[in-house]
């Protein structure tokens, strides 16, 4: 079968939720993947940063078919001998008393919203349910219903009400509208939620010291400071948590994707005692959340991160990245940001090119990205990409972008 081939079945019989770019993968190995024809790209995508440790990276495959011989799944019904070595190793890694194993990062998000929520009325007092969460304009935290309510996306909520109450948007980057919510609300608020960079809404960068404004007026308020880290977690942007580069630790860490290195589904919420242990037995769960395969992969996934320093990498290429792009003489490109290996170039709106068209043609030259909105293209290779094999892909980027100009 050829790739339109493929292609046609997934019309034929696949929900149409989606709309990929034209090409249909087969294999991949670190920075790359294949397609059906055998042609080789650079992915720039990460399967949307959940594959920094490159793909089928040995030592991940490794822990996951060696746990698939001895024990996939047992429910949390009873103990298994995967779950609490995985569960000491996560927690001491990113520093916290307790970890909460889920499977998606929209679940994850959920998890950590009925934390919070259940923190403000045992701990906080809040009125029975009254408790308010503030989540920002512009976020990304998945599709469930009630995530879903937090969106000021249409294309994300239209057509999905009634949503679930209890969430106040304020402007993302914007201390003065938290510290105005704070004021007006502070004694029903339970957490305020962020991503301390906005992925999808097309790798938007806060301000300097916006992060840890927002953690001090939520300390200063007795609010819980949720940071959503499912796509900007895992040393995709030059630390092992975006959070880290201002010195803050959120009091619910919400993470996904690249902690299983893009392997299973595994998701996973942290924090201290004081927060999680307000959830007893029988009120939260998943059949699969924990699961012996889950963490043996996690826990693999995470050592990966150590062992081959994948944020310092992540931080060292990033810089070149952005100064590459930059560099780029084409008014094309309206402006370049990022951090770490998670970057955007904005594409100048002139002459009725969009970042699709731009993708298009960077995928036919052998890089695969994906626009975010009509003008952002993303740039987020696998974090194991090597210096040279960085700089093929940077050159083929600018000979496409330049291509337009002609
Ligand atoms: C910041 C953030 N939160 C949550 C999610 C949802 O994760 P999932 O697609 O695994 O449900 C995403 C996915 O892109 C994300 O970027």
């Amino acid at each position: 079968m050829k790739s339109q081939d493929y292609i046609t079945l997934e019309e034929e019989y696949g929900a149409h939720n989606y709309h990929p770019l034209p090409v249909v993968l087969s294999r991949g190995k670190g920075p790359y993947v294949w397609d059906v024809e055998g042609k080789k790209y650079f992915d720039f995508l990460s399967a949307y940063s959940a594959v920094n440790q490159g793909h089928c990276h040995p030592k991940i495959v490794k822990a996951l078919t060696d746990q698939a011989k001895q024990l996939c799944l047992t429910s949390r019904a009873f103990h298994n001998d995967c779950l609490g070595p995985y569960q000491e190793y996560v927690t001491r890694f990113f520093g916290y008393d307790k970890v909460l194993p889920m499977n998606s990062g929209a679940e994850a998000v959920e998890t950590a919203l009925k934390l919070a929520r259940r923190w403000g009325y045992e701990k906080k007092s809040i009125p029975a349910n009254e408790a308010m969460i503030i989540c920002c304009e512009g976020n990304f935290h998945g599709r469930t219903i009630t995530v879903i309510s937090l969106s000021s996306d249409p294309g994300a909520y239209e057509g999905f009400g009634p949503f679930t109450p209890g969430f106040i948007r304020i402007p993302y980057n914007n201390v003065h509208a938290l510290e105005k919510v704070l004021r007006e609300y502070g004694p029903r608020i339970a957490a305020f939620l962020v991503e301390p960079i906005q992925g999808e809404a097309g790798v938007m960068v806060p301000d300097e010291g916006y992060i840890k404004k927002c953690y001090d007026l939520c300390k200063e308020h007795n609010v819980l400071f949720l940071a959503d880290e499912v796509q900007t977690g895992i040393a995709r942007t030059g630390k092992r948590i975006c959070c880290d580069h201002e010195g803050v630790h959120p009091d619910i860490l919400i993470l996904g994707k690249a902690i299983s290195g893009g392997v299973l589904p595994v998701s996973a919420v942290l924090s201290n005692d004081e927060i999680m242990l307000t959830i007893k037995p029988g009120e939260h769960g998943s059949t699969f959340g924990g699961f012996p395969l889950a963490c043996r992969v996690a826990h693999a996934a995470l050592k990966v991160v150590e062992e081959e320093k994948l944020a310092e990498k992540a931080a060292y290429l990033g810089e070149i990245v952005r100064n590459f792009l930059k560099s780029i003489p084409s008014d094309r490109i309206e402006l370049v940001r990022g951090k770490g290996l998670l970057n955007a170039i904005v594409i100048s709106p002139k002459n009725g090119v969009e970042a699709w068209d731009v993708c298009v043609a960077l995928a036919k030259n052998g890089v695969l990205a994906k626009p975010t909105h009509r003008h952002i293209i993303r740039l987020a290779p696998p974090l194991v990409i090597k210096e040279s094999q960085l700089m093929q892909a940077l050159e083929i980027i600018r000979k496409t972008i330049l291509s337009f100009d002609q």
